[in-house]
């Protein structure tokens, strides 16, 4: 007879390592289902932490609000990492506080700048207190702009690395120091890089204005303002020479457009708020430390360096000219419409009666064309330009400006004074310096002006 296939006990056996085998696949289940819950748990942890750190309160509904919460959360961690503390106080206060009785406490925008480091530099020789602030952006060589800084500090000028958008900052700043005057001269320059990085034009120009405003308005005491517009508002007005009363809703680029509405802007402040505002109409400056985006420094680069340089005609093969005006004149035409700026009159960001509006051109009431310009650097440089003559390509420059400051002198005796034969031979002899260049320019005895730190 044939024996049963299991006896009990391998029946018995079999039984305990199938259910030993169940009971391990059992606690393997158990172990990644564990696994798979603390992984979900510390990915909704971080998420949470995410949304908690961007996104302002779920309470908050007004949308302005929640940019605003947005834009302090990445302003303080962008802009203002370096401000606050004591030391930073102090610095800031010992920067601003004037030397001479009833001395102005300026608060300069821009300052490391072309015009406001020469504006700051004159305000603190003269016993002002001055305070910079200045974003430091690459638009053009930011280490001009760390070598202008570097002079600033040499004259006790203290420079606040921050941007105008920075609401946090501005408060702060006024916090600190009761600032009675500003000088606003920050603002991205330049005619024809509006058509590259337009939205850098908005954003300083027109945002960090009104940002700057805002501060203003509700700073106590309110400060009186001078800020600068630009020459090019006139646009394609073709009356000469350029009168503050001549239309300015022509304008020929999206710079002029925003130095415009920063005209419109300085209205509806000065109107609603009691805020005095002088805005200040520039004509091409230059000078020692000028801007290197500018036609008389790229020139006296390319001249020195043997290349060909685009000189500029217009439509109808008339020469482009402009108003050149130096940086000094300029300079004492900044601190003549400080000097007459009344008082702001409003109060806790409430205005108390009527307050000082004003619009005044800063030019030189000479016109030079463009290839006289060229001429007198070919004889400052004793080198010989590739011109290049060309049409003026439609990208926001204006053929001819010209500036009536009959106003300007009337209200605070601004009268130009210098040519641009002696503006260039001061401006050369600072390049040549500055750069480090050995050239016949440089043996030259007949460029000999004032050192350039005391040219600023
Ligand atoms: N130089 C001229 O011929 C001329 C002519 C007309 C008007 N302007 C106006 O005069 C003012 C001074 O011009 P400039 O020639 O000294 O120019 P600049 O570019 O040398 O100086 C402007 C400074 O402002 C700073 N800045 C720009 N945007 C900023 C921001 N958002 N926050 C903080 N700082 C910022 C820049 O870093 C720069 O240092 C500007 O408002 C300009 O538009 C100049």
């Amino acid at each position: 007879m044939a024996s049963p296939p299991h006896t009990s006990k391998t029946l018995k056996l079999e039984r305990y390592n199938s259910y030993l085998r169940r009971l391990h696949s059992t606690k393997v289940l158990n172990a990644s289902s564990k696994l798979i819950f603390r992984v979900t748990l510390l990915i909704a942890l971080v998420l949470i932490l995410f949304f908690t750190l961007n996104y302002p309160p779920l309470s908050d509904k007004n949308p302005n609000h929640a940019h605003l919460h947005h834009h302090n959360f990445l302003s303080a961690a962008l802009f203002t990492s370096s401000a606050g503390g004591d030391a930073w106080e102090k610095q800031v206060r010992h920067s601003s506080t004037p030397k001479k009785p009833n001395g102005l406490s300026v608060l300069v925008t821009g300052a490391a700048g072309f015009v406001g480091s020469h504006c700051s530099i004159a305000l603190k020789k003269r016993g002002d207190g001055v305070l910079g602030l200045d974003n430091f952006n690459s638009y053009y060589d930011p280490s001009l702009k760390r070598a202008r800084q570097k002079l600033l500090l040499k004259n006790q000028v203290f420079i606040v690395e921050g941007d105008l958008n920075d609401a946090s900052l501005l408060t702060k700043l006024f916090d600190v120091v009761p600032f009675t005057h500003i000088l606003h001269l920050a603002a991205q320059a330049g005619v024809r890089y509006a058509m590259q990085n337009p939205q850098s034009y908005v954003s300083s120009n027109i945002a960090g204005f009104v940002n700057l405003l805002e501060v203003a308005k509700t700073a106590n005491p309110q400060p009186a303002i001078v800020w600068a517009s630009s020459s090019s508002v006139y646009g394609l007005n073709t009356q000469v020479p350029f009168s503050e009363l001549d239309r300015t809703d022509q304008p020929a680029s999206l710079y002029a457009a925003t130095k415009k509405a920063g005209e419109e802007i300085a209205h509806t402040y000065n109107h609603i708020y009691g805020l005095s505002l002088t805005g200040l109409r520039f004509f091409t400056v230059y000078g020692p430390w000028g801007r290197p985006d500018m036609a008389y420094f790229f020139f006296t680069k390319d001249i020195l360096q043997g290349k060909p340089i685009d000189v500029y005609q217009t439509q109808d093969k008339k020469q482009v000219a402009r108003d050149f005006t130096y940086i000094d004149d300029v300079v004492k035409g900044c601190l003549g419409a400080l000097d007459t700026a009344e008082k702001s009159t409003g109060s806790g960001g409430k205005k108390k009666g009527p307050a000082q509006l004003r619009v005044y051109n800063l030019g030189n009431t000479s016109p030079v064309p463009v290839g006289k310009l060229v001429s007198i650097l070919e004889g400052l440089l004793r080198t010989k330009a590739r011109k290049h003559v060309i049409k003026m390509p439609r990208n926001g420059d204006v053929p001819y400006t010209h500036a009536n400051v009959t106003l300007a002198y009337r209200d605070f005796g601004y009268k130009p004074t210098t040519d641009l034969a002696t503006g260039l031979r001061k401006f050369v002899k600072w390049y040549v310096d500055y750069y480090g260049i050995q050239t016949r320019v440089k043996k030259d005895s007949d460029i000999n002006s004032e050192h350039p730190e005391e040219s600023v």
